[in-house]
């Protein structure tokens, strides 16, 4: 696991958006395993940046995103297929056939986890999966439960992350109650995962994920299994680390 801190949201950002550039400099036609909320968006605009400069080209590239609302249609601007357009798709020259999310308007849960899972192996897995955490430790959007769910599901949401997220939404009413996510095994099989965190609110549930007990409860923590893992944050993000940790070497 390595640890990579920016002074502030810009660095880390650059930081993580590094990781992303080297992969797709090295293998043109990597999978990429993207994320919403608002964590990513600094990497995003940095991305962006890098391939309006010329630097970096996503022709090849294709992408799998974590995670969809159910019910939501991927022209409502909540869908997080509008969320990865507006922020990043629209901006780069990725083929639009070759950007994959759940689909939130088909309400078979059985068919559509299945089809996802099936798609994300049709591509060969995911070279490099981008993962933000949620203030309960959930990572896409695999919720605190009693057990590990392995393949693509059908999540209830927590209150915790309904309200977190509906800071989004017109009123809290608004917020979806499902969601699709990717599940734990698709995550940490990705060759490579980049995590990132921002922000004095996650400091707590990253310590504890990290090296608290692996646990569904904090669903984050089974990235303790993993070798190919870059924990991005910032300098309050990593504050709890830092103070319980002091052997932790930083890059
Ligand atoms: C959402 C997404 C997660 C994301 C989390 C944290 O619930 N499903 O993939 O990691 O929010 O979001 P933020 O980065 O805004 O804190």
């Amino acid at each position: 696991m390595r640890f990579l801190l920016g002074k502030n949201y810009e660095q880390m950002s650059r930081k993580a958006a590094n990781l992303i550039s080297a992969q797709v400099i090295l293998k043109p036609d990597s999978v990429i395993g993207l994320a919403t909320g608002s964590t990513p968006l600094g990497l995003y605009e940095t991305l962006i940046s890098w391939y309006m400069k010329g630097d970096i080209s996503f022709s090849k590239c294709r992408t799998v995103n974590l995670d969809e609302y159910v019910g939501l249609d991927p022209k409502n601007e909540q869908s997080y297929a509008y969320f990865m357009n507006k922020n990043l798709f629209k901006f780069i020259d990725i083929k639009p056939e070759n950007t994959h999310l759940p689909n939130g308007l088909n309400l078979d849960n059985d068919a559509e986890c299945k089809r996802y899972d099936e798609l994300i192996k049709s591509l060969g897995g995911v070279d490099i999966q981008l993962l933000g955490i949620g203030n309960n430790g959930h990572i896409g959007f695999n919720e605190p439960s009693d057990e590990f769910k392995a393949g693509t599901n059908c999540v209830k949401l927590t209150e915790s992350t309904i309200k977190a997220n509906s800071r989004f939404f017109e009123s809290i009413d608004d917020v979806p109650k499902f969601a699709y996510t990717m599940g734990i095994r698709s995550i940490i099989q990705a060759k490579y995962i980049v995590l990132v965190a921002s922000g004095k609110n996650k400091a707590k549930i990253l310590e504890e994920a990290l090296f608290g007990p692996v646990t569904p409860q904090n669903p984050a923590s089974i990235l303790q299994m993993v070798e190919n893992l870059a924990v991005c944050g910032d300098e309050e993000a990593f504050s709890v680390i830092k103070e319980k940790h002091k052997d932790i070497i930083f890059e």
